[in-house]
């Protein structure tokens, strides 16, 4: 069983994050989207996986490597553009040879692990095994219907008017089968090859593709608000650990982690929270479920239910919640009158005062 990892597409949803990094390396709580896949592939017993790139090659390459890191052995499939999600099944022919695979889109996030799912696929071989979830807003996603017996009867990429709320999620189960599928289908209006089109065409055909629902956590991060659900989730289950330096001036509250050559002083930590590793904190408030990136700098600052990535520095900030900052941001007190806020913003950025 080999995996297909899938981290190419442009991230329109998390711009302009996305200008400069890839969206499945956003961190929860201080470690990439991707990561939490790749050693949930891991530990359900995938040893190889193919992980398709596009524009953000370099910086995926990168964080990921050869895979040993995780135990996996990792070989890079390029794709020239994001043709969709039966494209890249479609150039990864010759990685996947007959083996059978698990689809994994690069920025969905589980909570429960996949060695269930995986195992039950071992188990029943369907030539192809799709994952459900009730959504509230199932327009949002390839939506599949079920008959009175639980099979899967149809499935929709993003309907208008969905019928049902089952979403599909972003970890598919195929047999070989499914390269005769995405060689056959044609592109949708916008021109993607989807993957929703290649399991239509195998249902139509009559061959058995089954659906399994799943009640744990699941999300894809593509949306700002989605991002930090999910690092207010990982928060949840963290377990105090103090490697860095922390003053007596200090006062800390619930379960905090702060990474070695970290330096806090003179602040108040409420949490669950991480301090990444050589970040400083100085006269500070950190309120529950924050991430702070390593190397970041904080002074005089209140934030709380935010993800500041690596190396920024929020100076004085009064109140911040609810916020991801990308890398190497700054944010300062503006000096000199008229007293008044002075932007200097990137395009697609969103801020809102309070
Ligand atoms: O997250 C589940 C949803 O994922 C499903 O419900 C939909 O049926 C499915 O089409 C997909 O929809 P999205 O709109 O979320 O797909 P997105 O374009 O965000 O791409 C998903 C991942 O795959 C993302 O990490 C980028 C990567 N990708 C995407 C395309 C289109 C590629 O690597 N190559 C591509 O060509």
């Amino acid at each position: 069983m080999k995996a297909l990892v899938l981290c190419g597409g442009h991230g329109t949803r998390l711009r302009p994050i996305t200008h400069t990094s890839a969206k499945q390396l956003v961190p929860i709580a201080n470690k990439p989207v991707l990561f939490y896949g790749l050693e949930a592939l891991r530990d359900a017993g995938v040893e190889d996986v193919g992980v398709v790139v596009g524009d953000t090659a370099e910086e995926v390459c990168r964080a990921v490597g050869d895979g040993s890191r995780f135990g996996l052995r990792v070989t890079y499939i390029r794709q020239e553009a994001p043709l969709g999600l039966a494209h890249a099944v479609l150039i990864a022919r010759d990685y996947l040879g007959d083996d059978d695979f698990v689809l994994y889109l690069g920025d969905n996030f589980l909570l429960d692990g996949l060695t269930g799912v995986i195992d039950g696929f071992r188990r029943d071989r369907p030539d192809a095994r799709l994952l459900l979830t009730p959504v509230a807003d199932p327009g949002s996603f390839g939506v599949a219907e079920l008959d009175a017996d639980g099979r899967l009867t149809a499935v929709e990429e993003k309907p208008e008017r969905p019928r049902s709320d089952l979403a599909i999620m972003g970890v598919y189960l195929f047999t070989p089968l499914v390269h005769e599928a995405v060689r056959s289908i044609k592109p949708d209006p916008r021109g993607e090859l989807e993957i929703t089109t290649a399991i239509r065409w195998m249902l139509e055909r009559g061959t058995r593709v089954t659906s399994h629902i799943v009640h744990g956590y699941w999300k894809d991060t593509g949306r700002v608000e989605d991002m930090l659900e999910c690092n207010r989730l990982v928060l949840e289950s963290l377990e105090t650990r103090i490697d860095g330096e922390v003053d007596d001036a200090t006062e800390i509250t619930g379960r905090v982690v702060i990474e070695a050559g970290a330096e806090v002083t003179g602040s108040r930590l409420v949490g669950p929270l991480i301090v990444g590793e050589g970040a400083v904190v100085r006269g500070s408030y950190l309120g529950p479920f924050t991430s702070i990136g390593p190397g970041c700098v904080i002074r005089d600052t209140e934030v709380e239910f935010s993800i500041v990535m690596e190396r920024s520095s929020v100076l004085g900030v009064p109140r911040m919640r609810d916020s991801l900052l990308g890398k190497d941001v700054v944010i300062t007190p503006a000096a000199g009158q008229p007293r008044a806020h002075r932007f200097v913003v990137g395009d697609h950025s969103r801020v809102r005062l309070g």
